[in-house]
């Protein structure tokens, strides 16, 4: 048994109902108050992670991107009355602006151009804006370089980042960086949970939250 890593759409549902417990811990970790906030999250697949924050965090509104069309097609059904707007995407679409904060959940290790990435969510964010991305697929992680070797082809992954290898592509377009630990309470045991020890290692210590600030000026 192995921690879940994104194979597939058809695989998305499943994914969904897992990463509940990751979603927890990132907002236990982050050190902004999202009630009434504009949020963005970049690779949203179907929503959940928004729907959490509707739902539980008093967001005043949610977006989501993500270039899967069948969870955005999902996204929106699950949103019901929810203040959340989808859109098919692979990067920030057009006129979506002025957010307060901006996240993104295992979506940095698929991009070919970090920096673009990097830069459409700076100007996406208002200044002073704070984007928390979480990353555990990385170059640094124990037993991903082996993941990667074997699936890179078949997923179309660009080479495998280090973590300082983020940390400068997004750096460079502009952004403050911090990092933390996440806030990881119980790892739920299931087909895709982790072998022990070793997975509860990967979630505790190489799954990490960067914090990265638009400075105001
Ligand atoms: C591991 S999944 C994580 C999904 C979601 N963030 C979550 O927490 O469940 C990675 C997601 O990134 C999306 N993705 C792939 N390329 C992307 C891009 N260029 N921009 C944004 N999202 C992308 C995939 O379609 C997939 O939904």
């Amino acid at each position: 048994m192995t921690p879940t890593y994104w194979q597939s759409a058809d695989e998305d549902a499943l994914m969904q109902d897992e990463h509940a417990f990751i979603w927890q811990a990132m907002l236990d970790t982050i050190d902004v108050d999202l009630s009434g906030r504009r949020v963005l999250d970049a690779g949203c697949n179907r929503g959940g992670f928004l729907r959490l924050l509707a739902t539980r965090s008093g967001i005043a509104t949610g977006y989501g991107y993500d270039p899967a069309a069948g969870a955005i097609t999902d996204a929106r059904r699950l949103a019901g009355d929810l203040p959340l707007v989808f859109e098919p995407a692979s990067t920030v679409p057009a006129g979506w602006e002025r957010f307060d904060v901006a996240f993104s959940h295992e979506v940095l290790y698929l991009l070919h151009d970090l920096a673009a990435h990097a830069d459409a969510i700076y100007g996406a964010l208002a200044p002073g804006g704070v984007y928390y991305a979480v990353i555990g697929v990385h170059a640094d992680s124990p037993g991903i370089p082996d993941w990667h070797a074997e699936n890179a082809e078949r997923l179309k992954l660009p080479k495998l980042y280090s973590l300082d290898e983020v940390i400068q592509a997004v750096t460079g377009v502009g952004f403050e960086a911090a990092a933390a630990r996440l806030k990881i309470r119980f790892v739920p045991v299931s087909g895709h949970a982790p072998s022990f020890p070793a997975g509860l290692d990967y979630f505790y210590e190489h799954k990490v939250m960067l914090r990265f600030t638009r400075p105001r000026r």
